[in-house]
């Protein structure tokens, strides 16, 4: 029998033992704790939420319905070093926001939900961004890149890191 390699670091886990205090149950910690995980790895393999869930005292299948509850999260495969929500609610879909998503998705040769082949990218659906004023919007990081063009998209991809 195999034992599976350990994925949560000692950072990682001393990040997590330290919200102990601040929640009143360990169940509480599950949320902050993927975040934690998907901080460092950008996704959260099945392995961390075995590891999480040995942490924090519950059963993995706990964990991974927290997981599963939110679309954020990634499974798979880590995200891109830069992961992009471009809006499709109204106001940024009667302003073009489907098209600019196709039109970086194309630009970057990737599908919605995608992340290019070099790890620079993920490129994803949003639900309103609250900058309904500025639409069309994308979130990019923890930047709100408001009033998109094809060009400030293009300009978007070519300034990634
Ligand atoms: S509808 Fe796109 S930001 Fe609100």
């Amino acid at each position: 029998m195999t034992t599976a390699t350990r994925i949560l670091t000692d950072e990682m886990t001393a990040e997590i033992e330290a919200l102990f205090p601040r929640y009143p149950t360990r169940q509480a910690v599950t949320l902050p704790a993927l975040h934690i995980v998907n901080k460092h790895l950008r996704y959260v393999p099945l392995q961390a939420v075995v590891e999480i869930a040995r942490l924090l005292q519950l059963a993995p299948a706990e964990v991974q319905d927290t997981l599963s509850f939110y679309g954020f999260f990634k499974q798979d495969a880590p995200a891109g070093r830069t992961r992009a929500w471009v809006c499709r609610s109204v106001s940024c879909a009667l302003r073009g926001g489907e098209e600019i998503l196709e039109h970086l998705c194309h630009q970057a040769g990737i599908e919605p939900g995608q992340t290019t082949p070099d790890g620079r990218l993920t490129l994803e659906y949003a639900e309103c961004l609250g900058g309904c004023d500025f639409a069309p919007c994308m979130l990019a990081g923890d930047d709100l890149h408001k009033n998109l063009t094809r060009e400030s998209a293009e300009a978007f991809l070519r300034n990634l890191e």
